[in-house]
């Protein structure tokens, strides 16, 4: 059985074969209407969403099949004090595949591991957001034609933005692709996201404080919330929270054909003029979420045209794992989930990091 944990766990093979089948699907889902037909899909929101959760839903409707689920933690009985790895067991009795999204970096890969059917990382913490990332790569498949030989300029908080890290990771798998990081310094692009992705996939970058110097020369501009919601310090929020607008006077000094997208919700980084620019592609981006989604549903429940996905083998991977003293990331799942203990495994650089949120080992 295969999970999608982390944008990672899927081959190029296998990520391209899902787009080619989400772009198949936004062609005509009309002739996907019942292919899950009797299959159910839960979705198991800890965090807030509108996008994420309603897209999955949306989704398995489209295939004919049904939802259940929890769109928040205070009303199940993680309330109560379940843990996640309770929680999955019960769920795998209930439904064919499940979409988890928690506030805690590594509670859906948790989750797998106990899990008897397949789990979605719905997005975890500031960690990872798979699927908004394969919304993404739709996205620019469908505006720009192709994955490569693409330059990608991220704005914004680029040190929370788990759908920059997700699509980053993603993106360095392709050939030609460069990256301009946009943000002000406190808000950086994780440094271990660079040394572990960027720099061994050989990907020419920059790291910058100027989105009007970046413009002319983009191919995508990804623009981002400074997520509020992640910041212990609320004053460096407010420090921050307008630190970029894109307006229709910032736009003028982009390419004709430059693709702007954004993960959505926005709250003031991109002006309403701005939507009515032919390059805005966040709203178009947030429909193709439910193309995708039926697609990777499809995928993993084994019922794509290109048949279910090998099994991967992960004795080798876990057999690298070590126990260790609790992760010092406070967001991590393994500070507060009773029994998990604490694993580490080295990184392309052998540095021993957390399986849970990749933090360094303390
Ligand atoms: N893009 C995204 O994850 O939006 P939601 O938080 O509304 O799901």
């Amino acid at each position: 059985m295969r999970h999608l944990i982390d944008p990672l766990d899927f081959t190029v093979k296998e990520l391209n074969d899902l787009l080619q089948l989400g772009e198949a699907i936004r062609r005509a889902p009309q002739d996907y209407s019942e292919v899950c037909k009797g299959k159910k899909l839960a979705t198991l929101f800890y965090e807030p969403s509108t996008r994420t959760r309603l897209s999955f839903e949306a989704a398995m409707l489209n295939l004919g099949g049904s939802v259940l689920g929890f769109p928040s933690a205070n009303v199940s009985s993680v309330s109560k004090g379940e843990t996640v790895a309770d929680t999955i067991r019960i769920v795998s009795c209930y439904a064919d595949i499940a979409a988890m999204r928690h506030p805690l970096e590594g509670a859906p890969m948790r989750a797998s591991r106990y899990s008897r059917i397949p789990v979605i990382n719905a997005g975890d913490g500031g960690h990872q957001h798979p699927t908004q990332t394969l919304t993404d790569l739709l996205t620019i498949m469908t505006r720009h034609g192709r994955l490569d030989h693409l330059k990608v300029g991220f704005c914004g908080d680029l040190k929370y933005g788990r759908t920059v890290h997700s699509l980053v990771n993603a993106l360095a798998r392709y050939e030609g692709i460069e990256f301009v990081f946009i943000s002000p310094d406190e808000l950086k692009v994780p440094s271990h996201l660079i040394k572990n992705t960027v720099v061994p996939a050989g990907i020419p970058y920059t790291e910058t404080a100027d989105l009007e110097g970046s413009m002319g020369d983009l191919d995508v501009l990804y623009m981002t919330r400074i997520q509020r919601e992640r910041f212990t310090d609320i004053e460096e929020y407010e420090r921050l929270k307008n630190s970029y607008v894109l307006d229709t006077a910032k736009m003028a000094l982009g390419k004709k054909d430059m693709a702007v997208l954004h993960p959505l919700p926005r709250v003031n980084e991109i002006t309403i003029d701005v939507d009515d620019d032919p390059r805005a592609a966040y709203f178009e981006q947030a429909q193709n979420g439910v193309y995708v989604r039926m697609a990777l549903i499809m995928t993993l429940l084994g019922l794509a045209p290109t048949g279910p996905l090998a099994e991967r083998d992960l004795a080798e991977a876990r057999s690298r794992e070590i126990k260790g003293a609790p992760c010092k990331n406070h967001s991590c799942i393994t500070v507060s989930e009773e029994g998990l203990v604490p694993l580490y495994a080295p990184d392309t650089h052998g540095v021993m990091r957390c399986v849970y949120c990749e933090h360094k080992m303390p």
